[in-house]
């Protein structure tokens, strides 16, 4: 059964607890007794710590402890083989763990060097400063572009090598294309600092209040460190102010803090400051491209190669797709990929805002316009010409694509028409204007999930699913949801979630959550109505006679859709059956027929930029996106994740970037003073667009995700509108003023 009904938008069931203080994140909550501590961080990137005096610190005043490599509490998991994968779901990237406070040897800056604990945040971050080490120092490298021939594949895989046809078939083309892109460090910087709140409830129970995109991947990874049973951890995070992807693994810190709360005998609280946001939590890794296009005179794509290069830690090896988009988005006889990694005196890298993806589409995407310009084709229809009805890559339906739908929903929005061939060639006044569109892609994913519907005999439903919104509005999807099978009005649903005493349910990441959980949801509600129906229809029961598919559900009544007047009232066949609540939990996943198809939502951007050729500056002045994700469950949280990214896009393609000196190997802009994020003045009023059409196939909502196209490709957008608006073509993120004058 799939929901083929155009979904109403409804408000954030959240909205107004978040705009009046009502929402708690981790750092709201306080217990008794809690105490507070201070991470210290190296002042060097690379080599040993020689000395350090921590004397004065600890007679600090409220001082309960300063925990270093020498007196750090033992973590009993970590005792675990090199290469083992002690903290826990989803997957660590592969590599020597690195072990926070285990030894003097420094991996990168910032690495924390002592944890000062105090009986208050203020006390602790004055005992903090105290803290005096001296290092003996080793030449760090830092600097991915010096070292990029150093790229290994990474450890355990096969380094994205891919190929179809010629691997260098692009050679053999008539008009051909070789460009390199670099894609700068970015972080992730939600407005919401990164911590966690532990509490030994007793000698081997614990309850947890973290800055987590997975309460039962938090669960997990304490429970393997600590090698405690998972039940005995009870994990907390209702809401989070933003995650970007920051909270999909647990960070060392985060297990240090739960070790050093078991040994002084308080809770403890961790919130990290915005520099360590920089070198703690991950960050978008540096990473080099250069795709290699050929084409014929007719346009179509004759060979590409894509080849990327990123920096990881010296400890773990972080992967990411950055090149699996070039195998299955164009139609193209000859495609090889290749992805390789640096280990470098850095931090590690993870997942962060469309990940590797959007990474990715900013080579793709900008390689193709530069292509389409060659040609003298309308970068629109360079694509259409080598458009795609099914998966090159995997010789395999798409389970649905209605990308050519996008293209020209967004083309008609944002004006395409009058948009010039000739680069450089529109002016209003001071400014020149261009065009730029991009096709983002990413994975639509169904992972296992479960959920618990319960409805009252007072007619109220109440939904339960461990998820953690991280801020797309979930509770709200799942409402609808919940709504859509059970008719039960939405102001009468409560959703209760981000918590491990609820069903288990994935991480919220990888744009996967509404179709994950939401189809748990959805099975949980249909098992409930099932049972309603059941029981109206029994011999003796109010409808018996009827069969079920003659029934609908709507307003907490049951009725005969041909009979006008034939129905029962949902209380009143609970009551009648002495039900005072139905209760369901349902386990949830994609049946065998997922295999036969490749899932993928898509998406198209459109911007209009005006570049001051005096300045250099650009201004984004207009944004379409346009959405194919399936059936949207949310019109108007999906519309807003939409906005969300763009703004992020905006971000990524003119001004977010964390820079290094090199000479020290440590950022010089580890602040939101010299970061830029957009801001609202970056951003122009944005339309979205949404084709809204179900998938057949992932799931019974027939929605697919949405969360990464949103930003996929924008970048790319962005360079191709500049390119369009002046002639100059920037391939190095962000395009700041000086990149154009
Ligand atoms: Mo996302 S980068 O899967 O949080």
């Amino acid at each position: 059964m799939t929901t083929n009904t155009k979904n109403p938008p409804i408000d954030r069931i959240d909205g107004r607890m978040k705009v009046t203080g009502g929402a708690q994140y981790f750092a709201d909550f306080e217990l008794p007794n809690t105490a507070y501590c201070v991470i210290v961080g190296s002042e060097i990137a690379k080599g040993t710590i020689a000395g350090l005096d921590t004397k004065k610190a600890q007679g600090a005043p409220g001082v309960l402890g300063v925990f270093t490599h020498q007196n750090m509490p033992p973590i009993p998991g970590w005792d675990a083989p090199v290469g083992g994968e002690a903290d826990g779901p989803p997957p660590r990237p592969k590599g020597e763990q690195y072990r926070i406070l285990s030894s003097p040897k420094i991996h990168f800056d910032g690495q924390p060097i002592a944890i000062v604990v105090a009986d208050s945040f203020e006390r602790a971050t004055y005992a903090a400063s105290l803290v005096k080490a001296t290092y003996t120092k080793q030449t760090a490298r830092t600097d991915l572009r010096k070292h990029v021939s150093d790229g290994v594949a990474p450890r355990g895989e096969d380094g994205g090598n891919y190929s179809r046809g010629q691997a260098d078939g692009y050679k053999t083309a008539p008009v051909t294309l070789e460009a390199n892109y670099t894609v700068p460090i970015e972080v992730h910087n939600p407005m919401e600092l990164h911590g966690i709140l532990a509490h030994w409830t007793g000698a081997s129970t614990l309850m947890i209040y973290a800055k987590t995109q997975g309460v039962n991947a938090t669960q997990q990874a304490m429970a393997e460190a600590f090698k405690i049973d998972p039940k005995n951890i009870h994990v907390h995070t209702e809401f989070m102010g933003g995650g970007f992807g920051m909270g999909l693994r647990t960070w060392p810190q985060e297990t240090a803090v739960v070790a050093i709360a078991r040994k002084i005998g308080r809770p403890l609280k961790l919130v990290v400051n915005r520099s360590q946001m920089f070198t703690l939590v991950g960050h978008r890794p540096y990473t080099v491209q250069t795709i290699n296009m050929g084409a014929d005179q007719t346009g179509k794509l004759i060979g590409i190669a894509h080849a990327a290069t990123a920096e990881t830690a010296s400890y773990e090896d972080f992967t990411e797709a950055t090149v699996n988009m070039t195998k299955f988005l164009y139609a193209c006889p000859n495609v090889s990929t290749r992805y390789r990694i640096v280990r470098l005196d850095r931090s590690v890298p993870i997942w962060m805002r469309g990940p590797g993806e959007a990474t990715g589409a900013f080579a793709l995407e900008s390689a193709m316009d530069e292509m389409a310009h060659k040609l003298n084709l309308d970068p629109i229809e360079f694509r259409l010409r080598n458009y795609t009805e099914t998966d090159p890559e995997r010789n395999r339906p798409y389970s649905s694509k209605y990308l050519k739908e996008a293209y020209q929903r967004g083309a008609e929005a944002i004006g395409w028409n009058n948009r010039k061939l000739q680069p450089g060639s529109t002016r209003e006044g001071d400014w020149l204007v261009g065009y730029g569109m991009s096709t983002g892609t990413f994975n639509a994913f169904r992972w296992e999930a479960s959920a618990r519907a319960l409805l009252k005999a007072d007619g109220s439903l109440t939904i339960q699913s461990a998820v953690t919104d991280i801020g797309p509005g979930t509770g709200t999807a799942l409402t609808m949801i919940a709504h859509n099978v059970l008719g039960v009005p939405m102001n009468r649903i409560k959703v209760e979630y981000g918590d491990t005493s609820l069903p288990k349910a994935p991480t919220q990441g990888g744009s996967a959550i509404v179709s994950a959980v939401g189809s748990a949801v959805f099975d949980a509600c249909t098992s409930v109505k099932n049972e309603l129906i059941e029981l109206a229809l029994k011999a003796g029961g109010p409808l018996a006679g009827r069969q079920a598919n003659e029934l609908t559900m709507a307003d907490g009544t049951l009725s005969v859709e041909r009979e006008p007047g034939k129905k029962v009232a949902v209380s009143d066949l609970m009551q009648a059956n002495k039900l005072t609540v139905i209760d369901k939990t349902k386990d949830s996943k994609g049946g065998p027929e997922h295999a036969k198809y490749s899932m993928y939502s898509f998406s198209v951007h459109f911007v209009q930029v005006r570049v001051n050729p005096l300045t250099g500056v650009v201004r984004v002045s207009k944004a379409v996106s346009v959405a194919d994700s399936g059936r949207i469950v949310s019109p108007k949280t999906a519309a807003s994740q939409m906005i969300g990214g763009v703004a992020g896009g905006i971000g990524m393609a003119l001004t977010e970037e964390a820079v290094i000196d090199h000479r020290f190997g440590r950022f010089v802009n580890n602040n939101l003073g010299d970061y830029h994020v957009a801001v609202y003045a970056d951003v122009p009023a944005i339309e979205t667009i949404m084709i809204d059409k179900p998938d057949p196939i992932i799931n019974p909502m027939g929605a697919k995700g949405m969360g990464e196209i949103a930003l996929i490709g924008f970048a790319a957008a962005v360079a191709n509108a500049v390119f369009n608006a002046t002639g100059q073509r920037v391939r190095d993120l962000p395009i700041t003023p000086d990149k154009l004058l």
